[in-house]
């Protein structure tokens, strides 16, 4: 992106931001002073789309999908494309994908998508693949190596094993604290298929991988988890600028890992509460995400949001657009060597919650 175009980018990004009006995240990459390389795309992840009953939709997750495709073709300059994050839908019903694409068909520009488990465990992704094609794959945009993986696999005995009805199986994984559901993985078909896919790429080109669940371990009671993270890890230790971004947990969280930085992106639907185990676990999240300050239960787009991201220098700044919310922006650190958060990093500079009682 020319310098100028940048300026004006962030201007009406600003603009819009200062009017609260985004509810998207943008993510932009860059690739040293003047390149032309550098560039943006939007992200909208986890709208959860949930039929109450015929056409009947709940109509709060409906908003924050909408509102986050109104908001993202906004956007000027044009983001490169746009990447969607997985759980489009709630139950993993046909009807639940196909008006969750309905809306998402409004966005201008080439989709990208990834699966969730909410879109997996009823039928095994059978109706998403129908409709999406490939859950895992990789291509090349401006210098930098895109990677998808379906990262909500699980043991295939549990998967396979005799369930009363898809809906039973996908129930007990569509629980935030899922005791009879499983860990989820990559597992070894997909990461051999990534072992060969990286070997044609040489270890300076930056890599972004996209996946729903975290490719590293944060919580396993509420699955912000990936059983096999640490070998999918070890397929990407070799490479100078590697950065996962993924979906599923609803709220920022960031933690640099080697050379892998981690970015999480907000759900369009409804915020996830922060474990309160992340404190007496704290060997599975060497850094705490400072909070979002999520004031009010009450709100209804409050703590939800959508995310454009700057590629530059072969690493990735998402700017986080939250509705009703405080925006914020967590980028990479050169001298730190990690993703701080602009504004808030620092205690002192952080809003108090408000307490409702
Ligand atoms: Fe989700
Ligand atoms: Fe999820």
């Amino acid at each position: 992106m020319h310098d100028n175009s940048r300026r004006k980018f962030l201007k009406q990004g600003g603009a819009l931001l200062a009017a609260g009006t985004l509810s998207i995240s943008v993510v932009e990459l860059a690739f040293g002073k003047g390149s032309e390389d550098r560039f943006t795309f939007a992200y909208i992840s986890d709208s959860h789309i949930t039929q109450i009953k015929g056409n009947r939709f709940v109509r709060n997750w409906d908003r924050g999908l909408i509102r986050a495709v109104a908001e993202a073709n906004l956007l000027d300059p044009r983001p490169d494309f746009v990447f969607y994050g997985g759980d489009i839908a709630q139950l993993g019903k046909p009807e639940e994908i196909d008006h969750g694409l309905e809306m998402l068909a409004g966005l201008r520009g080439k989709v990208h998508y990834v699966m969730g488990e909410h879109d997996y465990y009823l039928d095994l992704g059978d109706y998403w693949r129908k409709q999406l094609g490939p859950d895992h794959y990789s291509f090349d945009h401006k210098g930098v190596h895109f990677v998808v993986l379906n990262s909500i696999l699980t043991h295939e005995n549990w998967m396979h094993r005799k369930w009363d009805s898809g809906m039973d199986r996908m129930k007990q994984m569509a629980r935030l604290d899922n005791p009879n559901g499983q860990p989820f993985m990559v597992g070894d078909t997909q990461r051999d298929w990534l072992k060969k896919d990286l070997e044609k790429v040489s270890k300076n080109t930056p890599i972004v991988v996209f996946s729903h669940s975290p490719l590293q371990k944060i919580y396993k009671g509420w699955n912000f988890w990936t059983d096999d993270a640490e070998q999918v890890q070890a397929l990407l230790k070799p490479f100078d600028k590697v950065t996962v971004l993924y979906g599923h947990v609803h709220q920022i969280q960031t933690n640099q890992i080697g050379n892998i930085s981690f970015q999480s992106a907000m759900a369009t639907a409804w915020p996830w509460p922060y474990p309160a185990t992340y404190k007496q676990q704290a060997s599975y999240m060497p850094k705490l995400t400072v909070d979002m300050n999520r004031a009010d239960p009450f709100f209804e787009r409050d703590a939800t949001g959508w995310q454009f991201i700057d590629v530059h220098s072969g690493r990735v700044d998402v700017n986080y657009l939250l509705p009703d919310n405080t925006n914020r922006t967590v980028a990479f650190d050169e001298k730190a060597g990690h993703p701080v958060d602009t504004k808030y990093q620092a205690e002192v500079n952080r809003i108090p919650p408000q307490k409702h009682y």
